[in-house]
């Protein structure tokens, strides 16, 4: 059995998009900044659906290449979806994609589609996402489906790709969180050119 995991490229103010996210600027006003070193780098990476092509750092290459291997299905949020454009209808990553929603866009269902809409909330996302990675990880996306996700105790592993920008408003990752404290134990730091990669797991109580 794999892990859930959830990450986002986040500013050290704690911001994973800038103010006014849209259709336009999905990561809004200056939240471009936060993916500036998938660009950056000196080493090509080719993420695994093979249409788009990175230029991020030696270091954070392996790091991607390690993560896609381990990844079986992707949990996102129908806000990310839609401002993705449901990635012109394939993943980056060519996995099953499911999708968490209040009503299901019938346009972008029909057979052989990688998207699953779950209108049964997270925790049911969640379930069907780890079927379908078998012993492969899933990844839970969308700053509000993730909030959720830990609240309600399903993620082991945290990751941030801590980027040196104060982005001053925006979308917030750690948010509505309600009572804490949530204890977590850093696993990984890995210093690259432009962002540091932090990795956590979520410590439970059994
Ligand atoms: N920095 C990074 O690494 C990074 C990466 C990816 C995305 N982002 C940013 O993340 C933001 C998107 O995240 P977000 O927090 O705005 O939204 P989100 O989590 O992607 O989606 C929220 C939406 O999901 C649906 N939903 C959530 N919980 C539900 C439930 N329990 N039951 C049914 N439906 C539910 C609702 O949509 P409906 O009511 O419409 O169905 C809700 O409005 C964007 O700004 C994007 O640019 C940043």
């Amino acid at each position: 059995m794999g892990t859930v995991g959830t990450g986002f490229s986040m500013s050290l103010d704690g911001f994973i998009a800038g103010p006014n996210d849209g259709p336009e600027w999905p990561l809004g006003d200056g939240g471009e900044r936060l993916f500036a070193w998938y660009f950056d780098g000196d080493t090509e990476y080719t993420m695994p659906g093979g249409g788009i092509t990175l230029k991020v750092s030696r270091a954070s290459a392996g790091l991607l290449r390690e993560s896609h291997q381990k990844t079986g299905a992707l949990v996102v949020g129908r806000r990310h979806f839609d401002l993705a454009n449901g990635w012109g209808g394939r993943h980056p990553m060519d996995l099953p994609v499911f999708v968490v929603t209040h009503s299901v866009p019938r346009e972008w269902v029909h057979g052989g589609s990688p998207f699953t809409f779950v209108t049964g909330g997270v925790e049911g996302a969640v379930e069907q996402a780890k079927v379908a990675a078998g012993d492969n990880d899933v990844g839970v996306g969308g700053a509000n489906v993730a909030q959720q996700a830990i609240k309600a105790g399903l993620i082991d592993e945290i990751g941030i790709d801590l980027v040196p920008v104060l982005l001053g408003g925006g979308v917030r990752f750690f948010d509505h969180l309600g009572e804490g404290p949530i204890e977590l134990e850093r696993t990984r730091v890995i210093e690259a050119p432009g962002v540091t990669h932090l990795r956590f797991r979520v410590l439970k109580e059994n």
